[in-house]
């Protein structure tokens, strides 16, 4: 099949680690019979400098025409930018996986997929001042609970048939106190195991037994925090992406940010924007019944999870290589196991 994409390399390590992964999805091409028109949009600070813009209509535009989209991190403009497409595509669920692989130091032995609500929350950007005053509104409603909670539970009933339920409504007893019922409410109709946690004890609960936990389901900002923990728990921020998820579009993206403190030197780890692809054709073939996308996906983290364990990393994990060194030679593993097969 052949599908159009539109890709934003972004700001910071964004172009690099853009790079890196094109090569890889250029091997994809080469092995499956698969085909991608990849289209190029820009998007995030370097846009708002040259375009005056962050986000501007053809980027947005050749998002909703695509088949999927991917982008790199962007800088200071992520809520021009990143957080505008999410409300404006509606991409309601945030898919934040975490998985510790072998032959990376981590935190404990995670595998935990973060459903993060995406649309709203302190994120719906109604902020005002007033003579020394700011303040935040903080919008939860049923209907994106409600959609959310279901799909935690379509992660849950492929897995371990367990969700928790992460929120404050202890304190937020409005707010949260809705997001809790609701998602309780709407779990309840699934074959599940359901328990909630606390934000706050749940961040220290993930580090102390990170095994404990499945499929998490957060309303936006505790879910934000939370997957940069669970990401660092499972090996580092660099290895984490994320799928943006809604009902006509979906977008993939790394967890991690544009990380100004080493762009431009050649050592940002590029798995993270490398595993969006595997998320991406794990998407197309479902959304498509594409058998070949789901094998491309499955074949291309598999590449990933062996070259991980053979050191194919950057410094950041401990490594030594560049990032267009862990791009080619994922690059070359791919197109040596779909001709071995
Ligand atoms: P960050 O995620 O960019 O960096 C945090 C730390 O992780 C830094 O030490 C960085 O070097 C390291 N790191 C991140 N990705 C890495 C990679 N692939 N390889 C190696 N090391 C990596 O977070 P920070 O510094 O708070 O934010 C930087 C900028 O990114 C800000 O302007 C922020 O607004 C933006 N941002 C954008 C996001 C998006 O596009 N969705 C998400 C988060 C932040
Ligand atoms: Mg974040």
């Amino acid at each position: 099949m052949k599908y159009r994409i539109a890709w934003m390399k972004g700001d910071g390590i964004g172009p690099e680690i853009s790079d890196a992964a094109l090569e890889v999805l250029n091997s994809i091409q080469e092995s499956f019979q698969i085909s991608f028109e990849v289209n190029f949009y820009d998007l995030g600070d370097s846009s708002k400098v040259k375009r005056g813009s962050a986000l501007p209509d053809d980027t947005l535009n050749g998002i909703r025409l695509s088949d999927a989209a991917i982008k790199g991190p962007v800088g200071e403009s992520a809520f021009e930018s990143i957080v505008a497409i999410r409300q404006k595509l509606d991409l309601y669920a945030n898919i934040r996986p975490a998985r510790s692989y072998e032959g990376l130091p981590n935190a404990g032995k995670i595998d935990v997929i973060i459903v993060r609500e995406n649309t709203e929350d302190l994120y719906k950007g109604i902020e005002f001042e007033v003579e020394g005053v700011a303040a935040s509104l903080r919008i939860i409603s049923e209907k994106a609970t409600r959609r959310i909670a279901r799909v935690a539970a379509s992660y849950a009933l492929k897995r371990k048939k367990h969700v928790t339920v992460v929120h404050k409504a202890n304190v937020l007893r409005v707010s949260d106190g809705l997001f809790r019922r609701v998602a309780l409410e709407e779990l309840g109709k699934y074959d599940l195991a359901v328990d909630e946690k606390y934000v706050d004890a749940m961040s220290m609960a993930l580090i102390r037994n990170p095994s404990d936990f499945d499929v998490i389901l957060t309303p936006n900002v505790y879910g934000d925090i939370l997957s940069d923990e669970a990401s660092q728990i499972a090996g580092g921020l660099g290895f984490a992406a994320s799928a943006n998820i809604g009902d006509s579009n979906a977008l993939f993206e790394p967890v991690h940010g544009s990380a100004p403190d080493i762009a431009g030197k050649g050592i940002a780890n590029p798995y993270s924007m490398i595993m969006c692809i595997s998320m991406m054709l794990n998407h197309l073939g479902i959304s498509r019944s594409d058998n070949i996308a789901l094998s491309a996906s499955e074949a291309l983290s598999s590449v990933v999870e062996k070259s991980i364990k053979d050191g194919i990393i950057t410094p950041d994990a401990g490594g030594r290589l560049k990032t267009f060194e862990v791009g080619k030679e994922i690059a070359k593993r791919v197109k040596e196991l779909a001709q071995a097969k």
